[in-house]
């Protein structure tokens, strides 16, 4: 484990005198450099666990909040390298895991249950698709549904210049004769997508579709597809090549069931068990999820003590597959101001961690999620590649952060840009799960107050200077991440972890 100098060390309880220099944020420590690099800034690898199975080649979450993430901010982040986690502010079920669904869909090998229409539909429902989904490319078959015989394809070529949105697929599909079709039996249930690769480019395809014995669409390749395959080369992907992506439930067992069989519907990949101070009930959630849906990834949270991690362990380790550290150190937080809970994020970090490790030889490992807290300089003259807190989390042995305020000011998050005359920069806004705003629309089940007449907030709505787009951005973010460990002389997490020397300012 990293070195922590002894003046930020944990003394005795209860001597009031000994509170001073416990706690720290991440602001309060720094990290000394005592080695001689011999390395680029490039060949660091920042590869890490977000849960126990999945892997991330880039240590960055998005946080479930409603100015954060939904598909964009989720397909962002898996194309970085990282992970997005869908929130649940949404009035119905539905509309989150369509927001999931978007994700999944977006790149794949083979896309499973490909939305397919009649000859009978038109134009327009072409539109529809490409405004809902992202794509053009939609198989036709016989009655509009997987279950009937390909009759044949309409890909965004027939359709880019079209204005006539009445006209009947029948009039623009390419039809099933002229079709190049490839066979499940050859290319899907082999897993091989090389096949189909070999296909597309040899015919110049923009779409193959892939039938049964039975002419009927089991799946679809996109050349997008493969493109966007070599394009992003850290993305986070299934072995299917599809993009994870996590969603938010909520902490009570019935409300999170109903959102789980979705969920699984939908392919998705993991879920976090959001509350801003975990709940017992997480506990039965996870157990429930794994003894009915294995695959399905677990975190739970927010934790922010030694104790609170080793009773989650101790209970539940074999259902967990994450903890979530932080409780109040949010840029949208008021917990600590107003519950009086809570506590410096650092120093929570750390704590957590070393339980964690305590633990480990007994129950395995369980990797720690640093949530919130996050800031980098943002003004608008300033280099945004400044990701000292990132580093400094990584360094008190987090495998991830989740970042919040740092993401809602990119074109990817929720919510338009405007231009504030006070502060004369452009602006996004962002706000707390627990903010009033947030609370009305939906019912701060993350705080578990919604029945409740009287809304206690536990967050507040602020303005976070607009950040353009996500993928000037993350790239920028993550090479700054490099710079600092390259700095330092580590290469890689495990190697900040075990030697990082954490001092105080
Ligand atoms: P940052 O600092 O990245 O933090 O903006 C993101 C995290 O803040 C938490 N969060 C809240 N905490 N009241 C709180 O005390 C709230 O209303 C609230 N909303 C979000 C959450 O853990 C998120 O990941």
């Amino acid at each position: 484990m990293a070195k922590l100098h002894p003046d930020l060390q944990n003394k005795p309880r209860r001597r009031v005198n000994s509170l001073r220099g416990r706690e720290f944020w991440y602001k309060g420590i720094t990290l000394i450099p005592n080695r001689l690099p011999d390395f680029e800034r490039d060949e660091v690898d920042l590869a890490t666990n977000f849960t126990k199975r999945v892997i991330l080649k880039t240590p960055f979450v998005s946080a479930p909040m409603d100015t954060v993430t939904e598909a964009e901010m989720a397909i962002l982040m898996a194309l970085m390298g990282g992970i997005g986690v869908i929130h649940y502010n949404f009035l119905t079920i539905d509309e989150q895991i369509e927001e999931a669904e978007k994700v999944k869909r977006f790149q794949a090998g083979f896309v499973f249950s490909p939305v397919v229409l009649s000859s009978k539909n038109t134009i327009r429902d072409v539109y529809n698709i490409n405004e809902k989904y992202g794509f053009f490319s939609t198989p036709i078959t016989e009655d509009g549904t997987l279950n009937s015989k390909l009759v044949g394809i309409v890909t965004r070529r027939d359709v880019r210049y079209r204005k006539d949105m009445d006209t009947k697929l029948s009039k623009v599909m390419t039809p099933r004769e002229k079709l190049i079709v490839a066979k499940k039996s050859e290319t899907v249930d082999k897993n091989d997508l090389r096949a189909t690769n070999k296909i597309i480019k040899k015919n110049n395809l923009d779409t193959l579709p892939i039938v049964d014995a039975d002419d009927k669409v089991v799946a679809l390749v996109t050349d997008s597809d493969l493109q966007k395959n070599e394009q992003f080369p850290l993305a986070t992907k299934n072995s299917n090549k599809q993009l994870r992506v996590f969603i938010a439930v909520e902490s009570r067992l019935k409300l999170a069931q109903e959102r789980i069989k979705k969920a699984i519907t939908a392919g998705v990949d993991g879920i976090i068990i959001d509350a801003s101070v975990v709940f017992r009930e997480q506990l039965e959630i996870a157990k429930w999820v794994k003894q009915n849906f294995p695959k399905l990834e677990v975190v739970v949270g927010n934790v922010d003590s030694s104790e609170m991690v080793e009773k989650i362990m101790e209970e539940g380790f074999k259902y967990c597959d994450a903890i979530k550290v932080g409780i109040g150190p949010g840029a949208a937080c008021i917990t600590q101001q107003e519950l009086g809970t809570g506590r410096a994020q650092a120093s929570a970090v750390w704590d957590c961690v070393k339980a964690a490790k305590k633990l480990e030889k007994k129950y395995g490992f369980l990797p720690i999620i640093a949530d919130g807290g996050i800031r980098i300089a943002d003004t608008i003259d300033q280099d945004i590649a400044k990701p000292g807190d990132i580093t400094k989390a990584l360094a008190l042995g987090a495998q991830t952060v989740m970042m919040g305020s740092l993401l809602a000011g990119l074109d990817e998050s929720p919510g338009e840009k405007e231009f504030d005359y006070e502060e004369n920069r452009m602006v996004k806004k962002y706000r707390g799960m627990g903010s009033i705003e947030a609370m009305e629309k939906r019912g701060a089940l993350r705080y578990g107050i919604e029945k409740m007449k009287v809304k206690i907030p536990e967050g507040k709505v602020i303005k976070v200077p607009y950040r353009g787009s996500g993928y000037d951005f993350i790239p920028k973010l993550i090479a700054g991440v490099k710079q600092s460990f390259q700095k330092q002389g580590f290469r890689n997490i495990k190697e900040l972890q075990e030697e990082a020397d954490i001092r105080p300012i």
